[in-house]
């Protein structure tokens, strides 16, 4: 459904992205994974329309959407859940879900959404009326998947969603992917926690410095020593300490995967 094809994306003289092939069909969640600055939101970002593709394509259904409009390609069926969050702090939770269908006009199916968020996300029920700034961490993350969801996408692009989320509140956050894709929604997760992404997603891409460099089903590159040593080092001593040495080999390139507990987390809410 989403392919892109040697997409290429610049800042001015930084080549961020360098030829990155991938796609997502129906159901199917693809783990995108790569340390810092490797272009893995700009991958994202320009599949969504949100930078420019310097080169290469982005194709929807088979047809050529390469720096389509943002809103255009929302209303084709691809959502973002962008880096961060990004919900609307002082706004209700239920406000922030009705952004989320501006593709809708109809009230009525708006509404019906609205329910099935909260029959997905009881804790975003039981909150509705709250103000999304003081919501915790976790539950922000929760409402910036129900607001990417209202929009009825058939493929989601998620940035990170488990970024300085408690244990817990990973764990709940990746069954919610898991969720997703069940439903048939394509899933694209980009994660530095790549154990965790793998043990969600069927399939995935590793970046580095803006280009693909190894791809496969997630039990390959799971298994494969090559990646473990290279980009799996830290996620695997955290997360299996009873792993073999050899691959916990210090040196993964990989962020920090638990990050501090789950608290109100309305400072990182800079958004209008
Ligand atoms: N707006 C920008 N202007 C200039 N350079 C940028 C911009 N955004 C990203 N870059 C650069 O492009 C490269 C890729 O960045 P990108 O944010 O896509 O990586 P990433 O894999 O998402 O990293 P992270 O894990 O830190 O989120 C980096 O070198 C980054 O510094
Ligand atoms: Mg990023």
């Amino acid at each position: 459904m989403l392919e892109t094809v040697d997409l290429q994306v610049s800042y001015g003289a930084v080549r961020a992205v360098l030829g990155v092939t991938l796609s997502v069909g129906p159901g199917d969640v693809v783990a995108l994974l790569g340390a810092n600055g490797a272009g893995k939101t700009s991958t994202v970002r320009a599949s969504a329309g949100l930078v420019r593709a310097a080169g290469g394509k982005v194709r929807w259904e088979g047809q050529d959407v390469t720096n389509w409009q943002p809103h255009r390609l929302v209303r084709a069926g691809l959502a973002v859940v962008p880096e961060g969050r990004r919900v609307f702090a002082p706004m209700t939770v239920e406000e922030n879900l009705e952004l989320g269908a501006f593709t809708n006009r109809s009230a009525a199916s708006r509404k019906d959404l609205k329910s099935e968020m909260y029959d997905m996300f009881p804790a975003l029920a039981q909150r509705r009326h709250i103000r999304a700034g003081l919501l915790s961490g976790g539950e922000q993350q929760m409402l910036a998947f129900g607001r990417a969801l209202m929009s009825k996408p058939k493929v989601v692009m998620m940035d990170e969603p488990s970024i300085g989320l408690s244990p817990v509140m990973v764990d709940r956050v990746m069954r919610a992917v898991a969720d997703i894709g069940g439903l048939g929604i394509g899933v694209l997760l980009v994660e530095q926690n790549a154990i965790m992404a793998l043990a969600v997603a069927q399939t995935g891409i590793v970046l580095e410095r803006g280009k693909c460099v190894l791809s496969g089903d997630s039990e390959s590159l799971r298994n494969d020593p090559g990646v473990v040593a290279a980009f799996l080092g830290d996620s695997v001593i955290r997360d299996s300490p009873e792993s073999s040495p050899s691959a916990g080999r210090k040196g993964g390139k990989l962020r920090e995967t638990s990050g501090p507990a789950d608290p109100p987390a309305s400072t990182r809410n800079d958004d209008p």
